[in-house]
């Protein structure tokens, strides 16, 4: 999709584009939340009651009450003392090294990971090295004698959705002086793991999350964003009230920026109420991840071995894939070709999203035109 589209409705299993109506695989609103009346609503109802925001930092005059809603709730999501809201996922790590560089000196960098974790990285003003990406031999090789090291990575593919090898980066940083891993888990972050807490989560790892001081030899940090599953708007820090205080005052996002809006704020602290009473919701995603990653594998497609709902896939090289692009679109169907972003192979992908709220006939239709293109 050129950046010069007109998306004309919310994201859903159907979305309109350009005037016309595509059936919708692409994009980040994995449970389905983003359209959802009840979100909406509440989003509604907290512009009318507070106005757009407080106008002031938090640090000032206080905080709209849909905002500290918000971070309950991601706590009590996350299972977590306390959590911090702020206004874009693409800040989080900026602030996590924030709170983290002090306890480090030096940074290596898988070098495919997102933009802001790239920006991220020289923000701590350590010096930075890259590793070779999900790559924990040329990790540990790096690592080696080294102390005190900060690894960042991101925890899923933003347009692979392939996963970090966490187990292996932990044996490959267990022989330095102190490490801290920490991931961005921008598109793990109610997709994966038995609670949905993401990749951590999945791998038994949660409990050690975001918390001083570190439980054990390697410690973990995580953050992520509630703009991409859980349907909502804005990055988040779950963790001990401890870590998560450190967290609001090691940056300037608490007292030199304005909070997330009311209407933001109201809208996805209803998504989190709705996630956490409706657990079927990740059921029904992880139902419909594998029925799709099932399929592309029957039309003998090269799938990444994971569960996210985001998912790309290289066919050929890239006029095949502009190919594949343009002929679902003209059957009414929306997978985008990504040319360019971080953590993609040269030729580039064509990226599936799949959403709670697609249902078996519609995974069906997109898998029956692509064994025609194909
Ligand atoms: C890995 C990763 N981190 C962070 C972000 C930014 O999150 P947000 O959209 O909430 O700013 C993205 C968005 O694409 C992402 O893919």
């Amino acid at each position: 999709m050129p950046f010069t589209s007109l998306m004309q409705s919310a994201p859903g299993p159907e979305t309109v584009i350009d005037g016309a109506r595509y059936l919708y695989f692409a994009g980040t609103s994995y449970l389905g939340l983003a359209a959802h009346p009840e979100v909406i609503e509440a989003g509604c109802d907290a512009m009318r009651r507070y106005g757009v925001h407080t106008a002031t930092t938090r640090a000032r005059f206080g905080t709209n009450p849909p905002v500290r809603e918000v971070e309950q709730r991601a706590a009590e999501f996350f299972g977590t003392e306390d959590a911090f809201y702020f206004s874009s996922g693409y800040v989080a790590n900026h602030i996590m090294v924030a709170a983290l560089a002090p306890e480090a000196e030096s940074v290596l960098v898988d070098e495919a990971a997102h933009y802001c974790v790239m920006e991220a990285a020289r923000l701590t003003g350590l010096p930075v090295e890259m590793f070779r990406h999900r790559d924990a031999k040329d990790l540990a090789r790096r690592a080696q004698n080294k102390s005190r090291v900060l690894v960042m990575a991101d925890a899923v593919g933003p347009s692979s959705g392939t996963l970090a090898p966490v187990l292996d980066y932990l044996q490959a940083l267990a022989g330095c002086n102190r490490a801290l891993l920490l991931l961005d888990d921008a598109h793990g972050f109610g997709v994966l793991g038995d609670k949905g807490r993401g990749l951590l989560d999945e791998l038994g790892l949660w409990p050690r999350a975001n918390r001083l001081p570190a439980l054990q030899g390697v410690s973990l940090f995580v953050c992520g964003t509630l703009a991409k599953a859980l349907g909502g708007f804005g990055g988040i820090i779950p963790g001990t009230r401890e870590f998560v205080a450190r967290a609001r005052v090691s940056s300037h996002y608490f007292d030199g920026a304005s909070a997330p809006a009311s209407a933001v704020a109201g809208a996805t602290a209803k998504a989190l109420e709705i996630v956490a009473t409706e657990p079927g919701l990740r059921t029904r995603l992880r139902e419909n991840t594998l029925r799709l990653r099932a399929g592309l594998r029957r039309l003998g497609l090269d799938v990444p071995a994971s569960t996210t709902a985001n998912l790309g896939v290289t066919v050929g090289d890239e006029s095949t894939m502009r190919r594949i692009h343009e002929a679902l679109k003209a059957c009414g169907i929306m997978v985008p070709y990504v040319g360019t972003y971080s953590g993609i192979p040269p030729e580039g992908v064509l990226r599936f999203a799949v959403f709670a709220n697609h249902t078996d006939a519609q995974i069906d239709r997109l898998l029956g035109e692509l064994r025609s293109i194909l």
